[in-house]
C-alpha cells in the first residue's frame, strides 16, 4: 500500500520546502546575457529553462516578474544563452544579485564580454558554450482560469552556436567534460553530471 502526500498547490504544500523544484530537477540553467538599450550588459541565471525544438533550435526561459533580462530582450529582441559550468558556478551565482539595471553583472561576477556574431548581446567569454538567440515569442503566462500571472516566457531561435573545441571528441559533444551544473531543489542544491551515471537506451521503433 502506498502512502502519498497529496496537496493542491493553491492551498499550500504543507512541507518544509516547496518540493516542485526538487521534483522537476535537476534543471539546466539558462544563463542569459542581454544588452540594455543604453548598451549596458546584463547577465542572469534562469533555471526555468529548456530547449524546445531542433529545427530551428528554440530555447526558452521563464522570468518570475518583469526582470531586467526580459525588459532588455523585449527592447532588443536578442539574447545569448551561456553554459554554466562547475568552474563558473560562483560567478553564475554572483550574476543573480538583485542589482539595478545600470549595473553590468558581468563586472559584478568578474566575467568578460565576448563579441557575438549575429547579435549585439555579448557572450560570456569564460563559458565554453554559448547560443546566440533572436526572440521569437514573449508570452505572459496564465493560470487555469485564464488570469494573467506576472511570469514571462521568453522563447528564442538559436542563430549561432559556439562550442569550445576541447568539448568535441571526434565530432561528438562531451557533456561530462563540459561540467554543466544543474539546479536542484531547496534554497541551494545543485547537481553535477558524472560519467558513472550515464546509461544508454534506444527509442522503440515503429512496427
Ligand atoms: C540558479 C538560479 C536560477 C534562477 N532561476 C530563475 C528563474 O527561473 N526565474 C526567475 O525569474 N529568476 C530566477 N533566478 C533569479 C534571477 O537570476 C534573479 O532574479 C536575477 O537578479 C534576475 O536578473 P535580471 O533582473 O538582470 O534579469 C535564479 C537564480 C539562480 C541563482
Amino acid at each position: 500500500m502506498s502512502d502519498f502526500h497529496v496537496y493542491e498547490p493553491q492551498h499550500g504544500h504543507g512541507l518544509k520546502h516547496d518540493p516542485l523544484n526538487a521534483i522537476v530537477g535537476p534543471r539546466p540553467i539558462g544563463w542569459i546575457s542581454s544588452l540594455g538599450i543604453d548598451g549596458t550588459g546584463n547577465l542572469a541565471p534562469y533555471s526555468f529553462f529548456n530547449a524546445f525544438n531542433y529545427t530551428p533550435p528554440i530555447i526558452g526561459f521563464a522570468s518570475i516578474g518583469w526582470k531586467d533580462s526580459v525588459r532588455n530582450i523585449e527592447a532588443t529582441r536578442e539574447f545569448v544563452w551561456n553554459l554554466a559550468t562547475r568552474p563558473l558556478a560562483e560567478a553564475m551565482n554572483a550574476s543573480a544579485a538583485p542589482v539595478s539595471p545600470e549595473v553590468d553583472e558581468f563586472e559584478l561576477a568578474g566575467l568578460t564580454h565576448a563579441p557575438s556574431r549575429l547579435v549585439r548581446a555579448p557572450r560570456v567569454l569564460e563559458s565554453p558554450v554559448s547560443f546566440e538567440c533572436r526572440l521569437t515569442e514573449l508570452l505572459q503566462l496564465k493560470d487555469a482560469r485564464g488570469l494573467a500571472i506576472d511570469t514571462w516566457l521568453v522563447l528564442g531561435e538559436v542563430v549561432t552556436v559556439h562550442i569550445d573545441k576541447a568539448l568535441l571528441d571526434q565530432g561528438v559533444y562531451d557533456t561530462v567534460a563540459a561540467q554543466p551544473i544543474l539546479r536542484g531543489g531547496g534554497p541551494a542544491d545543485y547537481f553535477m553530471v558524472e560519467e558513472r551515471q550515464r546509461f544508454h537506451m534506444t527509442r522503440p521503433t515503429g512496427k
